[in-house]
């Protein structure tokens, strides 16, 4: 009588507490692949909506990082190391999808190769695992698998739109991934990391970024950057110098991403997790400026691009980039609350909502700046209090590429601009032009 057991429920035996953490771990890894691959991939996408989706891709699935890190110390209490293990291979594997020979590869493994293994081992895992027991799991992943089906169909559609036709690279990664039977819940049988993927070229952050044609390309996109006394101006001026701005915080977009890539192995995993979400937000401010400016009728062609700011941090230690995103990008940080009133006061809803809330990111954005320059400099041996000396570096490098502007880059930048508030000009008066047809009977 004693050997009488009570039966086993079907379906609920499965994946128990430490099976479940191992697997998570090679989540969590192959996550951090994906989003370190996304961002450092930014600067080299021409198209903005291109660089948005990968900066929303860096976050979404930093969150997911975040998520899955945090549940497998749960799951693992008390022990908190996360060494890798017979993974290794799976993980070089997805950690060379940064090699990748150019835009339109990277985008393609993206959307074909590697999110799609990455869901469907998710959906495995939710398939396997038991609601009661694991269900703070359950709840995030469910999340990053509907996060990345949406996402490689945006990818696949903004490969179309970059330079060059997709190289064997890309099967060749294919290959390799079915070699080591994809991503799947059993602990992996191999051994060796395997060969390089043919086809790939060893990683080099784009130093030039890449811009998007349709817009007016100009390295300086405001006549202030080269003439300190022109005016931000008030109304119709504000409005408009207000959106160009944020469009071209695609600098701080391509900074932030620069330094996500260059920073993360030192500064750690709650550097990626900030250097993401600080990545997304400027996506979202340059996003924020291009959705105003196409609101109001603006032509892409008539819109000044600008790059001098990328530029200046040309082959420099991306300790400057990291110096330059901190406070570069928040010293304006007293205007916004202003500028946000100001449109309050205007009517302009929409500016005065964009402004409110990129406000509060640089509230989170100084706190970022703050912390992880002086880590940085701590790791690298040097004493943190030394940043400022950082800052006046950054300072004399956009001045240095100021100071190089050619006659036809200074006119360019002019004339642009002249020709941007033209158009302005003629839009307010046919909006109110209608708007008195409107309202006459
Ligand atoms: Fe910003
Ligand atoms: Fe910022």
């Amino acid at each position: 009588m004693s050997e009488a057991l009570l039966p086993v429920e079907p379906g609920r035996q499965r994946l128990l507490r430490l099976d479940s953490a191992v697997i998570l771990k090679r989540f969590l890894y192959l996550e951090r692949a994906v989003i370190v691959a996304a961002a450092a991939w930014i600067p080299a996408v021409r198209r903005l909506e291109t660089k948005a989706l990968l900066s929303r891709s860096a976050w979404e699935d930093a969150e997911t990082a975040k998520a899955l890190r945090n549940r497998i110390f749960e799951l693992r209490y008390p022990d908190r190391t996360l060494e890798l293990g017979s993974e290794r291979p799976l993980v070089a594997l997805f950690d060379a999808a940064l090699d990748a020979p150019g835009p339109t590869d990277l985008l393609v493994a993206f959307a074909e190769v590697l999110l799609p293994a990455q869901r469907t081992a998710y959906e495995d895992y939710l398939e396997l695992s038991d609601d009661i027991a694991d269900g703070p799991t359950r709840r995030f992943l469910e999340v990053s698998v509907k996060e990345k089906a949406l996402r490689e169909r945006a990818l696949r559609d903004a490969s179309e739109h970059e330079l060059g036709a997709t190289s064997e690279w890309v099967a060749n990664l294919k290959d390799r991934l079915d070699e080591l039977l994809g991503v799947s819940l059993e602990p992996p049988s191999y051994t060796d990391t395997g060969p390089r993927i043919t086809g790939g070229r060893p990683f080099g952050l784009a130093q030039e970024a890449a811009r998007d044609p349709r817009y007016f390309l100009t390295p300086f996109y405001w006549p202030d950057a080269l003439d300190p006394d022109y005016p931000y101006g008030e109304g119709m001026l504000l409005q408009l110098r207000s959106a160009v701005s944020h469009l071209n915080e695609v600098w701080a977009v391509e900074t932030a991403a620069a330094v996500l890539h260059a920073f993360q192995r030192e500064l750690g995993w709650d550097f990626l997790f900030d250097a993401a979400r600080w990545l997304y937000d400027e996506s979202r401010h340059m996003t924020m400026g291009a959705r105003r400016l196409a609101f109001w009728g603006f032509e892409p062609g008539q819109i000044p691009l600008g790059s001098y700011i990328y530029q200046a941090c040309r082959d420099q230690d991306p300790i400057y980039r990291l110096a330059m995103l901190s406070f570069f990008e928040s010293k304006n940080i007293g205007k916004k609350k202003v500028r946000a009133a100001a449109f309050g006061g205007l009517g302009d809803r929409t500016s005065q909502r964009d402004m409110d809330f990129d406000w509060a990111d640089e509230a989170i954005h100084a706190g970022y700046g703050r912390r992880w320059l002086r880590t940085a400099l701590e790791v690298r041996g040097q004493d943190p209090e030394s940043w400022p000396g950082l800052v006046s570096r950054c300072e004399s490098l956009v001045s240095e590429r100021v100071a190089r502007a050619t006659e036809p880059e200074r006119r360019a930048c002019m004339e642009g601009a002249a020709a941007l508030l033209a158009r302005a000009e003629e839009i307010v008066l046919s909006s109110s032009g209608s708007a008195a047809r409107t309202a006459s009977p």
